[in-house]
C-alpha cells in the first residue's frame, strides 16, 4: 500500500498547522552565471555541528531555482527585527530584488546584506528531492553575529517579533540543551 497516497490533507488546515512552528527569516543569497540572487526563506535551519551543515528549501516553482542548482556558495542573512521591508523585497518573484540595496561580497561569492542578526557563508554539500521543493545543505565556512540585534520571527503567517525580557538573561548554551 502506498500511504502517501492514501492521506488526503486538508492543505490549509495542513499550512495552518505547520504556522504554528515559529521560524526566523533569511534572505538566501548566492551569484550564478554573473547575477545576483537573493530569496526570503524561513526554511533555513541547523543540521550538523561536525561538520559545520545547515540546510534550506526551495520551491521548485520559483523562478530562480535553474541559477540556484549552479552556484558555488551561498550566504544566509538572518534578519534582524527591524527588517521586514528587506523580507519582503526579496519574497516577491521576478521582481528587480537588488534595485538600490546596499551589500558587500562575501568570501563564498555570495551577496552580504548591511544591518542582519547573523550571516552563514556556506559551499554547497548536498542536493536532494524534497517532493514540491529541493532541499539544499551547504556547508558552513564563515559566519558572523550581532549580540545586540534582535531576530525577525515568522508565525501563523505573520512576522512577530521576540519579548526581550527573559531571552537577554539566559546563559547559553543553556542546561536543557543536548
Ligand atoms: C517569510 C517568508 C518565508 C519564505 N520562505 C521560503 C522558503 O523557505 N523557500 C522558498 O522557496 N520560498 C520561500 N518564500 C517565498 C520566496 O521568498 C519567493 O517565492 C521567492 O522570492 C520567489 O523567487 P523567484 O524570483 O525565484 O521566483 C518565503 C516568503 C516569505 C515571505
Amino acid at each position: 500500500m502506498d500511504l502517501k497516497s492514501e492521506i488526503s490533507f486538508d492543505r490549509q488546515a495542513f499550512r495552518q498547522a505547520l504556522g504554528q512552528f515559529p521560524t526566523g527569516v533569511c534572505v538566501v543569497t548566492c551569484t550564478a552565471e554573473f547575477e545576483q540572487l537573493g530569496m526570503t526563506m524561513s526554511s533555513f535551519n541547523c543540521l550538523s555541528l561536525d561538520p559545520p551543515l545547515i540546510l534550506f528549501s526551495i520551491d521548485r516553482k520559483a523562478v530562480s531555482l535553474p541559477l540556484w542548482e549552479k552556484a558555488a556558495g551561498y550566504a544566509v542573512n538572518v534578519l534582524a527585527e527591524n527588517q521586514k521591508d528587506i523580507s519582503n523585497r526579496f519574497a516577491k518573484s521576478r521582481s528587480n530584488k537588488w534595485e538600490g540595496m546596499r551589500f558587500a561580497h562575501g568570501q563564498c561569492g555570495a551577496p552580504l546584506l548591511p544591518g542582519v542578526a547573523a550571516v552563514f557563508e556556506c559551499i554547497p554539500w548536498a542536493k536532494y528531492d524534497g517532493g514540491d521543493h529541493t532541499l539544499f545543505i551547504a556547508e558552513v565556512r564563515r559566519f558572523a553575529s550581532s549580540v545586540d540585534r534582535m531576530p525577525l520571527v515568522f508565525s501563523k503567517g505573520r512576522y512577530a517579533a521576540l519579548q526581550t525580557t527573559e531571552f537577554v538573561a539566559s546563559l547559553w548554551p543553556l542546561d536543557i540543551h543536548y
